[in-house]
């Protein structure tokens, strides 16, 4: 029986115009760029403009993928988009994202797995188009956070930023170069859901309420979650932190990220970083990243890239992707 593959046609991003610098944070809160650099490793982020909204950013950096791959909206039957800041309660997001380009056909939906939900975004993608159900899906990481923060706690607004990333993926039969998503393990356990959360709802408060984090605590679990799910990734495959060409996190925090590598035992010069020019956003984090080092010349076909991320829930997740 021949198998299908999720091959990575293209990769595009989108960052909202307006940078907020730490410089800028330290007259908005008691805070200065020396403790977020060094706590964090950032140094700005962008944030949305009045009235521009996820789908926005969303549409944006699926067109960069689109046009990245060659394509046009009218390839695409499938679009699944993670965030936890949507436009609206309903409907989703992912529908004005395919209203916004045009599609009429196929299907679209929102997947929210917070910071993880790019790598579970990919993985249901994957598994769609394994199936044979669909031949092209864009697949969207977007986020908003600026619209959850209390911009009075210093200890969460310095850490977020707004954008978007997209990744073209096409089912391909008998995939000759051994190219595609080769394995995917997703993660999470509720126990630790108010760890990281947002203290309205529509269920609970008819409110939209704002992001609260146990830092610490938060940072004593993530290390661990992410190197366990990153050993599950090479024991399905047999790949290992030598045979990998890029490491491709979660860009929450700088530090998490280097532990995490030295515990992996992953060389720094395999890491790409974007956390300093971009703070933490969210689910758009991983696809943001993979475009600047697709863009730069960093990733090329055929290179192993190992995605990581962790975040609200607790939920976790690797994927392994030949690209
Ligand atoms: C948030 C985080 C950077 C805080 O760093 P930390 O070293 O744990 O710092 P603490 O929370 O222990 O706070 C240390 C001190 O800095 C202060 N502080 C907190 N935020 C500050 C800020 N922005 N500027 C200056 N001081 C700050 C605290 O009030 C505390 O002061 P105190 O000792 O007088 O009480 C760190 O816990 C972290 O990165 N956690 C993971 C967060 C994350 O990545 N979340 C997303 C996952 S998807």
């Amino acid at each position: 029986m021949s198998a299908i593959r999720s091959v990575v046609r293209g990769v595009g991003s989108y960052l909202p115009a307006r940078c907020l610098t730490n410089a800028d944070l330290a007259q908005m809160v008691d805070t200065s760029d020396e403790w977020i650099v060094q706590r964090t490793g950032i140094r700005t982020r962008h944030i949305a403009a009045e009235g521009e909204v996820t789908s926005d950013l969303a549409i944006h950096a699926a067109r960069a993928a689109l046009a990245d791959a060659g394509l046009t909206p009218d390839d695409i039957d499938l679009i699944v988009l993670a965030t936890s800041t949507p436009d609206n309660t309903f409907p989703a997001t992912a529908v004005s994202v395919q209203a916004g380009l045009g599609i009429t056909h196929g299907a679209a939906f929102d997947l929210q797995a917070v910071c993880s939900g790019f790598v579970f975004a990919l993985a249901t993608a994957d598994n769609f188009l394994k199936t044979g159900a669909y031949r092209r899906c864009l697949v969207i990481g977007a986020e908003t956070f600026s619209r959850i923060l209390d911009w009075s706690d210093r200890t969460t607004c310095v850490l977020f930023g707004d954008g978007a990333g997209a990744l073209v993926l096409e089912a391909v039969r008998d995939e000759e170069e051994g190219r595609g998503v080769l394995t995917s393990h997703l993660r999470s356990d509720g126990r630790h859901k108010n760890k990281l959360y947002v203290d309205g709802g529509v269920s609970s408060t008819r409110s939209v309420g704002f992001l609260r984090m146990e830092g610490r605590e938060v940072f004593r679990h993530a290390v661990g979650m992410i190197t366990d799910v990153i050993v599950d990734a090479f024991e399905a495959t047999g790949e290992s932190a030598d045979t990998i060409d890029w490491f491709v996190p979660h860009q929450a925090n700088r530090r998490i990220i280097d532990a995490s590598a030295v515990k992996l035992g992953i060389a720094p010069e395999k890491v790409v970083i974007t956390v300093d020019q971009h703070g933490n956003t969210s689910a758009a984090s991983i696809p943001l990243a993979l475009a600047a080092a697709h863009a730069d010349g960093r990733i090329k076909r055929g290179d192993l890239v190992l995605l990581e991320a962790m975040g609200g829930g607790f939920t976790w997740a690797s994927a392994l992707v030949r690209w």
